[in-house]
C-alpha cells in the first residue's frame, strides 16, 4: 500500500515542478502572528516542502517528512535557493512514531491519517500550535476521492481533544472545485 505511496507520489512530482506551488498555505501565512519562530517545527506530508520553508523562515528549526523522496530532494533543493536549513527525512506515516513533547509547532496541510491524532496532539509541547488544513466531504463533488480520504463536516474541529481550538473554517469554492476544513490549534 505504501511502497503504491511511494511511487504514486514520485509519479506526480516527477511529471511536474512544484505540484502545489512554492507558496505557503494561505492559512499558514495569515496565523503567522500566533508563530514566533522560537524552537522546533514539524510538517508532516512536507510534500516539496512549501510550508516547511515557511516554518523555517519564521525561525524555527524546521523539520519534514514525506514518504516522496523526490517531494523531499526538491524542498531541500528550494531549501538551499532560499538559503534557510530545513530538516528533512523519508518516512513512511503509516509506521512513523512523532517524538512526545518535542514541537512548538506542528503543520500538516492535504494529508490524513486519523491514527496520528493522539500522536500529534502528544508531539506538541505546552503552548505549542497546530496548523491543519485539508479536504472535506464536500470535496468528493468535484473529484474521485474516497470517503475516508476526507473529512467529515466538523470532524477536524473536534479531532484534537487535548488541544484549544484558536481557528477554524469549512470552505467549499465551486468555482475553484475545492472544499476544504482549516485548524489552529494550541495545547494549552
Ligand atoms: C497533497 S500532498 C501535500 C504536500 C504538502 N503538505 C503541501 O501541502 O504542499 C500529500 C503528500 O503526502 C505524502 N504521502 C502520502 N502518503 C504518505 C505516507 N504513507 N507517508 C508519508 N508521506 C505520504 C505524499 O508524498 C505527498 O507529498
Amino acid at each position: 500500500m505504501s511502497l503504491k505511496d511511494k511511487e504514486k507520489w514520485n509519479a506526480k512530482y516527477d511529471s511536474s515542478t512544484c505540484l502545489a506551488g512554492r507558496e505557503p498555505s494561505r492559512w499558514l501565512v495569515d496565523h503567522a502572528d500566533l508563530l514566533d519562530g522560537r524552537g522546533k517545527a514539524l510538517d508532516i506530508a512536507m510534500g516539496e516542502g512549501r510550508n516547511t520553508l515557511f516554518a523555517a523562515s519564521l525561525g524555527y528549526e524546521a523539520w519534514g517528512v514525506d514518504i516522496s523522496d523526490i517531494g523531499v530532494s526538491r524542498a531541500q533543493s528550494l531549501a538551499r535557493e532560499n538559503k534557510l536549513i530545513i530538516h528533512t527525512q523519508i518516512a513512511d506515516l503509516d509506521h512513523f512514531k512523532i517524538d512526545e513533547d518535542a514541537y512548538d509547532l506542528i503543520i500538516c496541510f492535504y494529508f490524513l491519517d486519523r491514527r496520528l491524532f493522539e500522536g500529534i496532539q502528544k508531539g506538541l509541547k505546552a503552548g505549542g500550535i497546530l496548523v491543519f488544513e485539508t479536504f472535506t466531504v464536500d470535496y468528493l463533488k468535484y473529484s474521485g476521492f474516497k470517503r475516508e480520504w476526507v473529512l467529515e463536516k466538523s470532524e477536524l474541529r473536534s479531532a484534537f481533544p487535548e488541544l484549544h481550538v484558536l481557528d477554524y473554517q469549512e470552505v467549499d469554492e465551486p468555482e475553484n472545485e475545492t472544499a476544504y476544513a482549516s485548524l489552529v490549534a494550541r495545547k494549552e
